[in-house]
């Protein structure tokens, strides 16, 4: 069930240059929220921007009702969110969206995410920690300094191997070798969840492929409605000579690896 409503803002802070973490009010949203559900968030004050902006749901707190996103500010939307503060309303719809599914067994799992892909990625985590299930991160950044949440990851149980463009942190390079290099000595994984910029997602379904694993990656098209209703946000699933198109809205944003057809 999806909510349309005005949620406080409880907290608003940068956590990193460019990179902000807001927490919201919102009980409704925060009790029916799943990992890899979006909402469609009111950026500004008026109707410029007009379109909402999908931000992942990055945490709730059912106790208190409270929702935390982590965003980045990639344009005009996202700037504009930067100067709301505490106590001011943010309009927000959701959550939506198809998100992971969760482990049936509390067998190991890893979970490879690129840069902002933590968003979602951090939400799975906390509630894999709750279902006892421990999982392999493999976290990509481009430099030391945008591992977010590294410690919280860490303090829940679970193992953080962090790669970064510029060598000043972990293992120099794409996240995605470093994670070809850990399959290659054990891929024992019940399964892999990924999120990320769509070059490491394609690299990602191809090692997912090469090793026969399960693997669900959380793609991000750009959106008009986030409700099916505009076809803004399609993309290609199924194999050659029985393509279809999806959307990621709705039928996504999260998929099986295997069903993504790259461009
Ligand atoms: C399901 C989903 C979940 C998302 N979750 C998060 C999140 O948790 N945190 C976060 O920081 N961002 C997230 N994004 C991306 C976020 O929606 C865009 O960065 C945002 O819409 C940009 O709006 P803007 O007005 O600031 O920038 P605009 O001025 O609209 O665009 C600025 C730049 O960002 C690019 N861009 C815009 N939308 C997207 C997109 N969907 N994917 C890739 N590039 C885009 C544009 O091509 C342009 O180059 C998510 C996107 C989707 C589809
Ligand atoms: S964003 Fe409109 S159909 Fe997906």
């Amino acid at each position: 069930m999806s909510f349309l409503l005005d949620a406080e803002i409880t907290k608003q802070e940068m956590i990193g240059p460019g990179h902000y973490r807001l927490n919201l009010l919102a009980p409704d949203i925060a009790a029916a929220a799943r990992p890899g559900q979006f909402l469609q968030v009111r950026c500004g004050s008026t109707l410029d921007p007009f379109l909402r902006r999908p931000i992942s749901i990055n945490a709730v707190d059912r106790e208190n009702g409270e929702v935390a996103l982590f965003y980045r500010v990639a344009g005009r939307g996202t700037a504009l969110l930067t100067q709301k503060a505490q106590g001011e309303p943010v309009s927000l719809l959701g959550p939506l969206g198809r998100g992971f599914s969760l482990p049936k067994s509390q067998a190991r799992v890893a979970v490879v995410s690129g840069g902002i892909g933590i968003a979602p990625l951090y939400f799975l985590l906390l509630e894999l920690a709750v279902f006892g299930v421990s999982a392999d991160v493999f976290l990509g950044a481009a430099t030391a300094g945008q591992l977010f949440f590294t410690k919280e990851i860490k303090g829940l149980g679970h193992r953080v191997e962090p790669a970064t463009d510029d060598g000043s942190a972990g293992y120099h390079g794409l996240v995605t070798d470093l994670f070809a290099e850990n399959m290659a000595r054990s891929s024992e994984y019940a399964m892999i969840y990924g999120c990320g910029p769509g070059g490491m997602q394609r690299r990602l379904a191809e090692i997912i492929k090469e090793f026969g694993v399960s693997g669900e990656l959380s793609l991000e098209e750009r959106m008009g409605c986030g409700v099916g209703a505009c076809l803004s946000c399609v993309c290609k699933t199924g194999s050659e000579g029985s393509i279809q198109y999806r959307r990621v809205c709705t039928e996504g944003p999260v998929f099986p690896a295997g069903e993504v057809v790259w461009a």
